[in-house]
């Protein structure tokens, strides 16, 4: 049985390029149960090289946990925990930290962006890459479901794992790979760049109606008046909207761009009401469970021990081929 493994960092409410790119596709393959055992986690010791505020921190957690179980995760079918209530990831990053050449981490996109734009950049961050490859590696996940911006860090994964297994002279570890959603691959923000929560492009479902009204009213369009003919190839309304709506309605609205007569104002209410309609439960799932932070809590915790258990006797093993001693 392969092992799927994904995490969200709770840097905020997930937006639709998670949803649609990472929960959605990770819900459906962990469902298929036969086949699969799933680890979904929430990664709030990641969020930490980037937000200070502690009770920030803890709330988005809440966040990210009601939107997995608003969107149907089992928890009877996976392990769904909070990263840091499995401590044991931390110590296996410390070992895979001294099997990975640093010149190559300097390499890693989201340290290279960073540095490139002279960010304050904290250790954390740096090695953010190697407490993502402890994640997966210590559950020798195989299919990593992830987002495009990912990639390079299942890459970083695999080739600790490598390294580490040919140091060692054994198998240890299991190279993972990415799991990519393709017509997700990119989910247009409301600017028309990558959506991503620090170019604040994003569209949250699980904000208000009102917020959310507002977002898509936001959307970037060229200044074409209501009669001109408009190009659906190269619009973000629609862009978004085939992701979303039904194909036939997508053909009408495909069809209106071309003909002209129809308003960029007009498609960004279908937009709206599309997502609405289509997300009407997971929206009042999420409403009523982020309300339930104890039960929130105790889902939270009952996935940690599960995962505890394995992670702790992975780790032995681990601990054992560096000649070190077993944990108690
Ligand atoms: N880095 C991922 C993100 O920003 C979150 C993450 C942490 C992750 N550890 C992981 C994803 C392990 C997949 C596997 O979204």
């Amino acid at each position: 049985m392969k092992r799927i493994l994904t995490g969200i960092q709770s840097t905020g409410t997930p937006h639709l390029g998670n949803i649609l790119g990472v929960m959605i596709p990770s819900i459906d393959l962990s469902n298929q149960n036969s086949k699969f055992s799933s680890f979904i986690f929430v990664a709030d010791l990641h969020s930490l090289t980037k937000i200070k505020d502690f009770d920030v921190i803890r709330n988005n957690t809440y966040q990210i946990a009601a939107a997995w179980l608003a969107f149907g995760l089992n928890t009877e079918k996976s392990i769904f925990y909070r990263q840091s209530d499995v401590s044991e990831v931390t110590e296996l990053a410390w070992y895979l930290n001294c099997f990975f050449p640093f010149q190559r981490l300097t390499l890693a996109h989201s340290f290279k962006k960073k540095r490139e734009n002279h960010e304050k950049i904290n250790v954390g961050l740096f090695t953010y890459p190697i407490l993502m490859a402890a994640d997966i590696l210590l559950y020798n996940a195989e299919i990593i479901p992830v987002g495009k911006d990912q990639l390079q860090h299942v890459e970083i994964a695999r080739y600790i794992a490598n390294r580490f297994n040919q140091r060692i002279g054994k198998k240890i570890f299991v190279s993972p790979e990415s799991f990519i959603q393709q017509e997700a691959m990119s989910i247009i923000g409301t600017d028309g760049e990558k959506m991503s929560k620090s170019k604040k492009n994003c569209i949250d479902i699980f904000s208000s109606d009102e917020i959310l009204r507002k977002q898509i009213m936001n959307i970037h369009t060229d200044n074409k008046s209501l009669k001109e003919k408009k190009n659906p190839d190269k619009d973000s309304i629609m862009s978004l909207y085939k992701l979303l709506a039904p194909i036939d309605r997508v053909e009408e609205m495909r069809k209106k761009y071309i003909e002209g007569g129809y308003g960029y104002l007009d498609a960004k209410i279908a937009l709206y009401e599309c997502i609405i309609k289509k997300f009407s439960v997971e929206r009042k799932n999420f409403f009523s469970l982020i309300k339930k932070k104890s039960l929130l809590d105790r889902i939270l915790s009952s996935g940690a021990q599960k995962a505890k258990y394995i992670a702790k006797d992975r780790l032995n093993k681990i601990r054992k081929n560096l000649k070190l001693n077993p944990s108690s």
